[in-house]
């Protein structure tokens, strides 16, 4: 095996040795770069930039973000859970979600949270109750629909009509007149999110200029909004996809904020930690099919969903002095289903024992993963420097199985 390829400063190949493949690798400076970027980009206007933690919850990972001074964007009661035990601010967390439960809002009131992002009428009804209940005011923001075609995978779109996320911008006006009319509410803000892995900087632009004009109306009603949330960053490089410039952007939403006095709130998640993440597999066997040849390797669909799930591109590397020639292959894993690839039509060189890294793999990679197959969960490895440490042990059977063995036995 070669050093050449190296996270920070350790190679690959004895990473896999040391904690066994697959095993999802991050670098704590590409994170922090990534922070700082988003940072330096929007400097004149001292966002609250709140990590996405649905794009990778690991503790380890929601601690470096909370010592670079980031805030969190949830959407569970479970991912509060992660930030409060990571050491993360609630007063700088807000939640996001459109089936926020009960229990859920009560949790969050009773930590303090900064604000509830709220998508319907129910829901605000629901905050009202619980905050009544608890004898305190809720902070809400309402998230708009701005019927902005975001021009992303049809999954990841959020912000057009037929999406069932936010309040149609033509019942905003009305939704916050009846938020005001609830005894336990405090607005203190307006949100949209419009979507993920966005390439193009302008529905981003398009749907702040939506909502400005709905800002002007409801402060011309009295109500005195404290912030914007944007929603989710900027898309990132998977190919050869063309994103965002960050600073191009930060200066559009400059201009469109100068002279109000709104503090920005920002939710960025896949490029806060999508590019500092590789999955690292090891090839089991290289197979001739009739029509095609398959790399099989050792991860899976339920370790990388993107690609089955969004026909999502993963660059792969092969990180072993290989002595394979190049061929036309799919790499899949050992999971019972057809849809279970990594790639499709890759050009590569790899023979079986060779060590392939999945790039891009930071965000939507271990936060999605799943059992499926009675498969463990991989191990999740920090590098920084020449240092290196598990922060999430490989899943082993005996734990994926507690549960239910327990129920064997009481019945
Ligand atoms: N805020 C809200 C309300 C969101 O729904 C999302 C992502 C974000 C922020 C963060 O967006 P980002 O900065 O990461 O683009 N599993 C899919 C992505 C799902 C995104 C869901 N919402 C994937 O693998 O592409």
């Amino acid at each position: 095996m070669t050093d050449s390829f190296k996270c920070e400063q350790v190679p690959y190949c004895a990473l896999a040795e040391q904690y066994g493949t697959p095993v999802y690798i991050y670098s704590q400076q590409v994170m922090t770069d990534a922070f700082t970027q988003y940072q330096h980009a929007f400097s004149a206007l001292q966002p609250l930039i709140c990590y996405a933690v649905k794009a990778n919850g690991n503790l380890s990972i929601l601690r470096h973000f909370a010592s670079l001074g980031s805030g969190f964007d949830i959407v569970s009661g479970g991912e509060l859970q992660r930030v409060l035990l990571a050491g993360g601010d609630p007063a700088k967390t807000i939640f996001s979600g459109v089936g926020k439960s009960k229990a859920e809002i009560e949790f969050a009131l009773t930590n303090n949270i900064l604000c509830f992002n709220v998508e319907s009428l129910p829901e605000l009804e629901r905050i009202n109750t619980i905050a009544g209940k608890l004898g305190t005011h809720a902070p809400i923001s309402l998230r708009i629909n701005p019927n902005v075609d975001a021009r992303t995978h049809p999954y990841i779109s959020t912000g057009l009509k037929a999406n069932k996320f936010g309040i149609a911008y033509a019942e905003a006006l009305a939704a916050y007149q009846y938020a005001a009319s609830l005894p336990n509410l405090n607005i203190i803000g307006l949100d949209c999110h419009i979507g993920s892995q966005l390439t193009d900087l302008s529905p981003l632009v398009e749907a702040l200029e939506r909502l400005l004009p709905l800002i002007d109306q409801l402060t011309a009603l009295g109500f005195q909004l404290k912030h914007i949330d944007l929603g989710g960053g900027i898309g990132i490089v998977y190919h050869n996809e063309s994103v965002p410039d960050l600073p191009a952007y930060a200066s559009a939403v400059a201009k469109l904020l100068a002279g109000r006095n709104l503090k920005l709130m920002l939710e960025p998640g896949r490029s806060l930690i999508g590019n500092a993440g590789d999955l690292l597999t090891t090839v089991e066997y290289i197979k001739q099919g009739e029509e095609k040849n398959f790399v099989i390797v050792d991860a899976a669909m339920n370790d990388l969903m993107r690609p089955s799930l969004y026909q999502a591109y993963h660059g792969i590397l092969n990180v072993s002095e290989t002595t394979a020639d190049e061929f036309v292959a799919d790499v899949v894993g050992p999971i019972c289903e057809s849809g279970d690839f990594l790639a499709k039509d890759r050009t590569i060189a790899a023979k079986a024992g060779d060590l392939l890294l999945v790039q891009c793999a930071g965000a939507y990679a271990s936060s999605m993963a799943s059992n499926y197959n009675t498969r463990c969960r991989a191990a999740e490895v920090l590098v920084n420097g020449t240092e290196h440490r598990l922060i999430r042990p490989r899943e082993n059977l005996s734990e994926l199985l507690a549960n239910e063995q327990s129920c064997l036995r009481t019945i």
